[in-house]
Formats: structure tokens, sequence, C-alpha cells
């Protein structure tokens, strides 16, 4: 029903998308090749399908065969350009002239966040989270994310026979963030609002039309009652400012956003700073805790990998105390399975593709591609091309041991350019601290072996990843505060 709903949805949206629209002559202009499809459909379906199928890159090759590395297309009511190759990524992520683009639904789920701005108000709110999470503070941070996965490991992963790893990795995940964004309250907002942030991230990509039920109604009303948590939050920090002045440590995200508002650095109203807090969870959200269940998942499967996981990881715990954190020393060591994790992000980009629009009118070679046309990057396109990366279905963290072997714009799992990924450094810390801990003190099973996984639109195995888990190593008899004791009303 709801998805029928859906359908009828799309199809209005489209339609009205059609009415609405100017019509414009092309003759002038010389058009990639390639067709539109289907009258206002185009090739929207077919796109979602081979996501939802996980066909997507043969979909991509089956074009870049027929029509050559340029094409145009219609997704979602829009022509768009399909480039393909690395010539063709710099040429995306580095063009002033191709705007960031994000889906209707996410502009009206996150409001005025570092993902919808532009212009000035995007330059002054980059420079703030880039400032936030460069590589010097997130260093800072290392401790914070030790103690949260360790206290989330001893909660929900510990004796337990068997684990469901994806809403596991993503509670995970959340909590890490929200312990960098929010310091104390951090675990009453996550066992608070974790469904709201999910039905939140789940909407990223529905059609924006506000029905109850519906992935975009239901993410509406996440989005509402987050907000209003956050926002009660915003206002405490920024009475302790008032009476604090600079004397607040601004370790959290949101003190720092309004100790920079106060230097003059942005002029960003307090619910524009709950929008951003928004945008940095769900940008941190979805994508690190894909990218810990695929580890996993690859991990279960080769012995080989986890056995050099193993002796690295070992290494590090011998070597330092059980009740001690984690420093950044120590992940600055764990070079081998940062190349495991990069191998993952390689086979299975937690982002598929970006979309650009361009704001006037730019050739791509010898193409034409007119203002307000829509431009496609998709990631597999150059991770699994063997012209890149030798037998590209093979899962080979030593592909990585010599970086410059790696085409420059043909390995992009963070993006490029100017609005490249500013989270980079901090996933790093995050993704090496859980593996520690889930290397040294369990072995896993997959309870079905060959579990196959759609993209919606981030990578979800069908099933979860369900795993049979063995304890290794006790876990250290640190005192991990317990999340559940505490009491938060929204
Ligand atoms: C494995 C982990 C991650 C992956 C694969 C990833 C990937 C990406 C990609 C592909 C983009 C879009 C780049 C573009 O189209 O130009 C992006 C943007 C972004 N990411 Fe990440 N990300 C990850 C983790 C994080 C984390 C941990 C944070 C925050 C702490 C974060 C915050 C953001 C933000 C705020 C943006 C928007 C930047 C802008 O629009 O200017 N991401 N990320």
């Amino acid at each position: 029903m709801a998805f029928l709903m859906l359908v009828a949805a799309l199809l209005a949206f489209l339609f009205l998308h059609l009415l609405t629209k100017k019509h414009r002559s092309y003759s002038t202009y010389n058009l990639p090749p390639g067709d539109f499809g289907i009258p206002v459909v185009g090739q929207t379906f077919s796109l979602l399908r081979s996501l939802r199928s996980n066909t997507d890159d043969q979909w991509f090759r089956a074009r870049v065969k027929k029509y050559g590395p340029v094409s145009k297309m219609s997704v979602l009511g829009s022509p768009t350009v399909l480039l393909a190759g690395p010539a063709a990524n710099h040429f995306i992520f580095t063009n002033e002239n191709l705007a960031l683009t994000q889906t209707r639904a996410l502009r009206a789920l996150l409001g005025r966040s570092i993902l919808t701005l532009s212009g000035d108000e995007l330059k002054q709110v980059r420079s703030a989270v880039q400032g936030y999470l460069r590589p010097e503070m997130v260093r800072r941070y290392v401790g914070k994310v030790d103690h949260e996965v360790r206290r989330q490991i001893k909660l929900y992963w510990v004796c337990h026979d068997t684990v469901t790893i994806l809403p596991l990795a993503r509670r995970l995940t959340l909590g890490v963030i929200c312990s960098i964004v929010f310091s104390h309250e951090a675990a009453a907002i996550v066992e608070a609002l974790a469904a709201d942030f999910q039905f939140l991230g789940d909407a990223i990509l529905s059609f924006p039309v506000n029905i109850p039920f519906t992935r975009f109604g239901k993410g509406m009303e996440s989005s509402a009652k987050i907000r209003k948590a956050i926002t009660r939050i915003a206002q405490k920090r920024e009475d302790s400012l008032l009476q604090e002045g600079h004397a607040v440590s601004s370790t959290d995200f949101i003190t720092h956003m309004l100790i920079l508002r106060n230097q003059g650095a942005h002029s960003l109203t307090l619910e524009d700073i709950v929008d951003n807090v928004m945008g940095i969870i769900i940008g941190a959200h979805g994508t690190t805790s894909a990218l810990i269940t695929f580890m996993i998942r690859y991990l279960a499967n080769e012995q080989d990998v986890l056995a050099q996981i193993t002796e690295e990881q070992d290494e590090i715990a011998d070597n330092k105390g059980t009740e001690d954190a984690l420093t950044w020393e120590h992940v600055s060591r764990m070079k081998y399975t940062w190349k495991a994790a990069m191998e993952t992000l390689r086979i299975v980009p937690p982002v598929f593709g970006s979309f650009r629009t361009a704001t006037k009118d730019i050739k791509y070679q010898r193409y034409d591609i007119p203002r307000g046309w829509k431009v496609l990057a998709a990631q597999s396109i150059t991770h699994l091309d063997s012209r890149f990366f030798n037998e590209p279905t093979k899962f080979d963290p030593s592909r990585f041991e010599k970086q410059s072997s790696i085409p420059p714009y043909s390995f992009l799992p963070f993006g490029g350019g100017p609005r490249m990924c500013p989270g980079t450094e901090f996933s790093r810390v995050e993704i090496m601290v859980v593996m520690h801990y889930l290397v040294t003190q369990f072995r896993w099973k997959l309870c079905y072996k060959d579990e196959t996984y759609i993209k919606d639109p981030k990578p979800t195995p069908v099933f979860g990843l369900p795993v049979e888990l063995e304890l290794r190593r006790p876990p250290s008899t640190a005192d991990a505060s317990n999340a559940m004791s505490i009491q938060f009303n929204i």
C-alpha cells in the first residue's frame, strides 16, 4: 500500500514537474549521446531498481559500453549527464560551475545545513566544520571515541552468541558522533532518538510528498523531533556562553559554532546551527556504520587479512594497559587495518555517487552540458575498473601499499575537491578504534555465508548481517557508564 502511494506520488510529482518546466531548445548544442527514455520517467526507475538489486555497477557499465564515457539520460525528471573515468571525476569535483545537488527530500529534512547551503554561507560553515574536524582536533577526540566504543561493546556485544551487525553498527556510530557533537548529553540523545535518526537517514532519497507512514512522512516527523531536542541543548549552551563567556569549553560542536559566531566567523542563527548539527550527524552515521558492517563481512571470509589485522592490533593491545584508552599514537600505527578499510570502501562505497547541477552552460570534452542539467559521477565506475585496480572484485588491502600506483581521481569514497567529505580523518579514527576492540575481543562467523545486499541507497545487507559471535579475549573491567540509567525528556 505504502509502495503504491509512493509510486502514485512520484508520477504526480514528475507530471507536475514536466508541466511547469520551461522548455528550451538545444538545437545549437552538441549534446552527449544517449536518450531520455520514457517521457517524464526517463531512467529513474531503471536506475533505482539497479541500486535496489545491487546491479548498479553493471547498469553504469552497460551505458558506458553503449554510449561511451559521456552520455545523457533523464533522472527524477531532470536531464542528466553521466560522466565516467578519472578525468571526468576530476572535472566534476573541481569545476566551480557544477554545484553539489541534494535531493528535495534532503533539503526539506535538514533545512539550512552544510549539505544544502551555498555561496558565502556555505564557505563560512565549511570552514567552521573543517576546523572542528581537522586532524589536530580529531586527535583530541580519540579518548572520547574509545570510551563510547568500549561502552557499547560491553552493553550490546559481549555475552551475546548471535548479533545482527548493521543495527549495532548504526547505534555505535550514532553514539560516537553524538559523543563528539554533544559531549555529556550524547548517551541520552542516542537512547531517545536512535530510531528517529534512522527514519531521517532513510528518507533522504524518498519522494518529498509529506504523507503519513511514507518514508518521507516518517522522516519529516523524526526531523521535527530531533530538531526540538537539539534546540534545547543549543539554547542551554547559548545561555552558558552568555553567563561564562569564553571560559566555556568548546569541545562540543554546538559550543564551537557559538564561539565562532561570537568571534564574527559566521552569521548563522541558532536554528541554522541546529540544522548543521543534524547535517554532521547524518553525514557521519550511515556512512561509517556501512563501512563497519562490510568490513566485518569481509573479515569473516578473508582469514589471511583477518590474521594480519589481528597481529597489528594484538601488538598494540599487548603494549598498553587493559584499562588504558587508545591514543592517536596507537591509531597512527594501525596501517594495515586502514588499508583493509580502504579496500572495503573501494568495493562497497557507502555513497554510490553524487549529483551536481550546471550553474551555466559548460563543455566537457566536445560535448555541451546546458545550464540547469544535472551531472552524475558514480564511484563504482572507476573503483571496479580493471584498468585502475587489478582483479577489481578481489578483496586485497595490499593494493593500497603503493598509493602512487592508484591514478588520481580513480578512488573517491570521500568525494574530492572543495566539497570533499570533511569527516575523512574522523572516520579513520572511529573505524580503527572499533576494529581494534572487535578484532582483539571477538571472532565471528556469518549466519548466512552468501547474504546479499541492496543499495538503499547506502549498501544494506538484506538480513542486516547476523553473525555468530565468540569471545576471544574478555573486555577490560573498566567501569563503562550505563546509558540505560540516563533520563532524557524530549
Ligand atoms: C566511511 C565514512 C564516510 C564516507 C564514505 C563519506 C563520504 C562522503 C561523500 C562521498 C561526501 C560527498 C562529497 C561530494 O559529493 O563532493 C561526503 C560529504 C560529507 N560528509 Fe562524509 N563520509 C564519511 C564519514 C563522514 C563523517 C564521520 C562525517 C562527520 C563527522 C561526515 C560529514 C560529511 C559532511 C558534513 C559532508 C558534506 C560536505 C559538503 O557538502 O560540503 N562524513 N561524505
